[in-house]
């Protein structure tokens, strides 16, 4: 035993001496490598400085408007500082030795893709994912991505998008974590730690891209690119947060959004990208545009021709242009005509190699290019199973009358019926990247594996496309309805109805999709609705009518699987809406978090007139944010504060009973919500301040425990400082952002 105690006593050593030669190595490095920047800078031409700040895709994916022509030409002629849209040891081994090997310095290329819900691997969209409320799972899979990503020679993800939005029109909400500031700023937090880990020189880890900054999911009329234009307050206060949270997590790059902020395109918006990003909020990366946005200055009006956008640009704060080669095609002449200074390329030129030498590409250009990593490091059967588990935690059921969910084991025959049943491509979602429709399971196919173990016979009829109008497929599959026990309904949007330029003024269920549902429920049999979609969508018919309902999302390469797990009860629904649905486009903005008006709907007056509301919908959500129901219930009682006061030092202790009053284990995702009943400005009538996913065996009971401190309480106030203010609190605790337990409080 003695001698063994020795090995391990020599063994911590050892380890304790690596740990500081490495702690050693990257304080040496950072130094180093600044030194090492500024000595490269001074053998560089100012050609070899622009081409650092060129980012051309290769054209192997088509994510924007203009395509690169001869980007290897330029590539060996030292004109370019990173490809996207390129994957493959071998595509990207070929690009890196032109860099490498055929350019009189030989600085290595950044390789960025659209990395956003997954490479091969394709999990949930990030709308979904956020419904899982797991930020462990969500951490998790941008680990699973950045190893696939990297072991394909990306080394660089546009990804996370953390963009805020309350409107479903806008088809990018598919892209982000939803309404609510408070969660989309945690959420990014974790995918930039997932991303990056905590040692960017491995070669399984990514330099994230915090995007789109900023403001982007805040279009006029949910239009795409459209106009934003609100007060700072507004900005500061549900808009910047997590871009800053992003950044605050290590965030490498920051990309532009299209948009105009308040007459200023974010493109060239000197307060956004130097004031703020640099000198407020100390961020020390580089920044990227989206896909030439640069160009984009001239049609937005602010720029009479591409020197001139060039030169906004770069003055804003700019490093690198996205495909516009703007900077390629007119930053010398601009320094020549003493427009834009070398001090300013210079500045940009050095974050760019410094997020090379962070990569270690310096020391090894090709480490991202290893062809044993490629071949087993993709599509494992581990990362399968846990884009099955994500499916399940992602979905969220939103109706379940008369326990038609679970699926009985005793059924014999299911009708799988609807354009989405056994649709591979639309499994994908929006923004899949380098994954595969055909490595995605569909419901369809998630269905028959499960006939195996429960001995159903599985029919499926299409009976009508997602959009065409054609009724021919009707009578089929009325007719599968009518031969089953039960039947499954497939429907929703295609999966590119969402995402990049799909905004929506109709977000509704398409029509003949209704006319098949409607004739399908009229058979009164045991009907779940299973929707795929990439944004909230107004549902009232099927919700008057079908007796489940399940928003399933895209779910990815595991999409069938995970649904079919929920189907059966081999998983329990647990996700919860982190989008509100209307009832009606008109409502659009409407979120959980808005303010009481000073003519508020009051209980005790519901009807008066004079009152902020509609006079042909309600003012509530159809399902409001934080909303998702289980197989079980889950009862909450006993909320209790330890102080009914408390003082800007001390933090309040919040505990919840919440039971499982039902016949399934399961979770559920406790929310902690708060009012601040009087401000200096008006707030709003709820915001989320913390949730626990608790798992609660059947038939047992679990206290649940939230802090609040003073800081927790802060806002933008009438001065514009952020800032608590003493008054009264009210505290709610439930299962969803309309419903719980309430409590109040002073903070003095
Ligand atoms: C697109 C998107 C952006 C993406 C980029 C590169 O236009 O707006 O999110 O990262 O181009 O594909």
């Amino acid at each position: 035993m003695k001698i063994k105690f020795t090995y391990l006593i020599i063994f911590l050593g050892a380890l304790l001496l690596q740990a500081c030669n490495r702690t050693q190595t990257k304080l040496q490095t950072d130094s180093e490598w600044q030194s090492k920047i500024d000595s490269l800078l001074e053998l560089m031409t100012i050609d070899e400085k622009i081409g650092q700040l060129n980012l051309l895709t290769s054209g192997w994916d088509v994510t924007g408007p203009n395509m690169s022509e001869n980007y290897q030409q330029l590539i060996k002629e030292g004109k370019v500082g990173g490809i996207f849209n390129a994957f493959t040891v071998k595509y990207i081994s070929e690009l890196q030795r032109l860099a490498v090997e055929e350019t009189r310095l030989g600085i290595p290329l950044l390789f960025g893709y659209d990395v956003i819900h997954g490479h091969r691997t394709i999990f949930p969209i990030p709308l979904a994912q956020s419904c899982s409320w797991d930020l462990a799972l969500i951490e998790q899979s941008e680990q699973v991505a950045a190893r696939e990503a990297s072991a394909e020679g990306i080394n660089w993800t546009f990804a996370p998008m953390v963009d805020i939005s309350r409107d479903p029109r806008w088809g990018r909400v598919s892209e982000g974590a939803g309404e609510d500031t408070w969660l989309g700023s945690q959420i990014g937090a974790v995918r930039v730690r997932g991303f990056q880990g905590t040692d960017l020189s491995a070669n399984n880890t990514l330099i994230s891209c915090v995007k789109h900054f900023a403001a982007y999911g805040a279009p006029q009329a949910g239009r795409d690119y459209h106009t934003v234009d609100m007060s700072e307050r507004s900005l500061r206060e549900w808009y910047l947060p997590p871009y800053k949270a992003a950044i605050d997590a290590g965030a490498v790059s920051v990309m532009t959004s299209f948009n105009e902020i308040n007459g200023v395109p974010a493109t060239s918006n000197h307060w956004l990208y130097t004031d703020l990003l640099r000198g407020e909020w100390g961020f020390e990366g580089f920044t990227v545009t989206d896909y030439s946005s640069i160009y984009e200055l001239i049609p937005h009006g602010v720029a009479a021709d591409s020197a001139m956008a060039g030169e906004l640009a770069l003055k804003a704060g700019i490093d690198m242009d996205m495909q516009a080669t703007v900077y390629q095609n007119h930053l010398k002449q601009s320094v020549e005509k003493g427009t834009v200074t070398m001090q300013k390329i210079d500045a940009a030129v050095s974050r760019i190699i410094k997020a090379k030498y962070r990569l270690g590409l310096f020391d090894d250009p090709y480490k991202y290019c290893n062809l044993e990593r490629e071949k087993t490091e993709i599509l494992t059967p581990e990362s399968q199973a846990l884009a099955r588990d994500f499916v399940s935690k992602s979905c969220v059921l939103l109706k379940n009358d008369r326990q038609t969910l679970p699926i009985p084991k005793t059924v014999k025959k299911i009708a799988l019926i609807g354009p989405l049943g056994n649709s591979k491509v639309d499994m994908l979602g929006n923004w899949s990247a380098a994954g595969r429709a055909e490595d995605c399971v569909t419901l369809y196919e998630g269905l028959q594996e499960k006939s195996l173990s429960y001995h159903f016979s599985l029919s499926y009829e299409k009976g009508c496309d997602v959009l065409d109008a054609s009724t021919a497929g009707f009578a089929k599959a009325i007719q599968a309805a009518k031969n089953a026990d039960y039947i499954v309904l497939a429907l929703g949007e295609h999966g590119n109805m969402s995402g990049e330029a799909a905004s929506r003024t109709d977000i509704g269920l398409p029509e003949v999709q209704q006319k098949l549902a409607d004739a399908i429920i009229a058979l009164k049999k045991p009907v779940v609705v299973v929707l795929f979609n990439g944004r909230p969508l107004t549902l009232n018919e099927l919700d008057a009518t079908a007796p489940a309902i399940l928003e399933a999302w895209f779910g990815g390469t595991q999409a069938g699987n995970g649904i079919a797990d929920l189907l059966f009860a081999d998983a329990i629904p647990s996700g919860k809406l982190t989008m509100t649905f209307p009832h009606s486009v008109g409502q659009i903005p409407i979120h959980y978090n808005m303010k009481n008006t000073g003519r508020p709907v009051t209980p005790d007056n519901p009807d008066y007139k004079y009152k902020s509301r509609y006079i042909d919908s309600p003012n509530e959500a159809l399902y409001p944010f934080g909303y998702g129901l289980s197989y079980t219930t889950f009862e909450y009682k006993d909320l209790m504060l330890n102080a009914k006061n408390i003082s800007a030092a001390d933090t309040l202790q919040i505990t919840v009973e919440v039971s499982n009053t039902g016949n399934f284990d399961a979770h559920e995702v406790v929310q902690l919500y708060i009012r601040d009943v009087v401000g200096s400005v008006t707030r709003p009538v709820k915001e989320l301040k913390g949730f626990e996913k608790v798992y609660i065996p059947k038939n047992e009971s679990v206290k649940v425990n939230f802090k609040i401190s003073a800081n927790d309480l802060r806002f933008y106030n009438l001065k514009m400082d952020y800032t608590f203010e003493p008054g009264f609190f009210k505290v709610f605790v439930g299962p969803n952002s309309a419903e719980g337990l309430s409590e109040s409080f002073e903070l003095r």
